[in-house]
């Protein structure tokens, strides 16, 4: 059947396939998982590097670092997506509400200072305000693909400003299974929900020695 569906998701995808379509034109899983490991590695080395008490972690940066980490890969690179996503029986924030709704979302935080001023809070509390963001942009889904990652490479660089190691997800994603509470807690953020992937963000939060 020639859906419009399928037409958009050739627009992304090769055909009859999962792999984004990509400037090396890996059509390998293997080999392009590598490749994005690789680079996604060299971003959070280039964040870290670069991060300071300037750097405001609003919606620029957000993109940044999806473009900055895959624009070696992906034309879509810090470009939010114009079609509609469902992941299971998911589906994410519509695409015409997309830009709109980051816009709220990147506007509460910045009353919220970013989340620059918790390392003398409670982690309870800081653990709280990162499961509440994180569930906001979980459920807006912005990118095509690499949302996960990169919202979790954007919610570490909060937390190394505030003293923070990176967020051990070891606990929620070491296994099959495991991953499977963040898909859950995933879930849970579509309705407002934020209590399980509080509870993983509290577990993950260390202070670096
Ligand atoms: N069924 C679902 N309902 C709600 N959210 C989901 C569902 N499945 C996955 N997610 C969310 O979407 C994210 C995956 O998005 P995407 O594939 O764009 O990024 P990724 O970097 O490959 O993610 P990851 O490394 O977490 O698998 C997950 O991290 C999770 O938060
Ligand atoms: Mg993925």
């Amino acid at each position: 059947m020639m859906s419009k569906y399928s037409q958009d998701r050739n627009y992304i995808y090769y055909e009859n396939s999962n792999i984004p379509r990509n400037k090396l034109n890996i059509r390998n899983q293997k080999i392009l998982e590598e490749k994005e490991r690789e680079l996604l590695f060299k971003g959070y080395e280039y964040f870290h590097k670069t991060l300071s008490e300037k750097t405001n972690f609003n919606e620029n940066y957000f993109k940044e670092l999806h473009r900055y980490s895959f624009i070696e890969l992906y034309d879509f690179a810090g470009e939010y997506r114009k079609l509609n996503i469902s992941k299971g029986y998911t589906t994410f924030c519509q695409a015409r509400f997309l830009a709109q709704t980051s816009k709220e979302i990147f506007r509460k935080l910045a009353s919220d200072n970013f989340l620059k001023n918790y390392s003398d809070e409670p982690k309870e509390k800081f653990a709280a305000k990162i499961a509440y963001y994180m569930c906001e942009l979980i459920a807006l889904h912005p990118f095509y693909e690499i949302n996960g990652r990169i919202i979790r490479l954007f919610f570490d660089m909060i937390a190394v400003y505030n003293g923070y190691e990176y967020i051990d997800y070891e606990k929620a994603l070491k296994s099959e299974n495991d991953k499977n509470k963040y898909i859950a807690a995933s879930i849970d953020c579509m309705t407002s929900n934020d209590d399980k992937m509080h509870q993983i963000v509290l577990e993950g939060l260390n202070t670096s020695i």
